[in-house]
């Protein structure tokens, strides 16, 4: 990764569109881009950090801020939307008070929305990291967000196996 990014820079041509690969670079490396790296974006090519910033902020694919220890994937797809996916969306922003695209706080959770998880016989579903739950309901996923803040590993691999059975037949 971190040749990557220095092969980036070093290709750097002075044209603002090179800036988007440049960023992407860095968010891959550091999974994120931190200030350290706008800095030194800044620094090699010359552009005002600033505009640098500005890129950032414009396009939603970067990020400021680290991902956070787990990432919630809450399936947008067809199935699940018909199922009550918007409602599990909204319950989990309320239950970690942040909206889509945002961590929280204390860096346990990021919430993001993604297409067909792929198993759509269980919508609605949700993927924290990469265990799948299924057929929720709000009150279970206020329980299953409660029980990751405990740190109790136990329950994501039944949910995790119950996907698997399921996508298979
Ligand atoms: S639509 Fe949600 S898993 Fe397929």
């Amino acid at each position: 990764m971190r040749e990557e990014f220095t092969h980036n820079l070093w290709r750097y041509d002075g044209s603002p569109g090179e800036l988007i690969p440049l960023l992407q670079s860095a968010q891959n490396h550091f999974g994120y881009i931190p200030r350290r790296a706008i800095d030194y974006i800044s620094t090699v090519t010359g552009i005002p950090e600033s505009e640098v910033f500005g890129v950032i902020t414009f396009y939603s694919q970067f990020r400021l801020r680290p991902m956070g220890k787990y990432v919630i994937r809450v399936c947008a797809g067809t199935a699940c939307h018909v199922s009550g996916a918007d409602l599990i969306r909204d319950t989990i922003e309320d239950e970690l008070g942040i909206e889509v695209g945002e961590t929280t706080e204390d860096g346990l959770f990021t919430l993001n929305t993604v297409a067909c998880i792929g198993c759509c016989s269980l919508a609605p579903v949700i993927m924290v990291n990469d265990n799948t739950h299924g057929r929720l309901t709000p009150s279970e996923v206020r329980t299953i967000i409660r029980k990751y803040k405990r740190g109790e590993k136990s329950l994501s691999r039944e949910s995790g196996a119950a996907c698997e059975t399921e996508a298979q037949k």
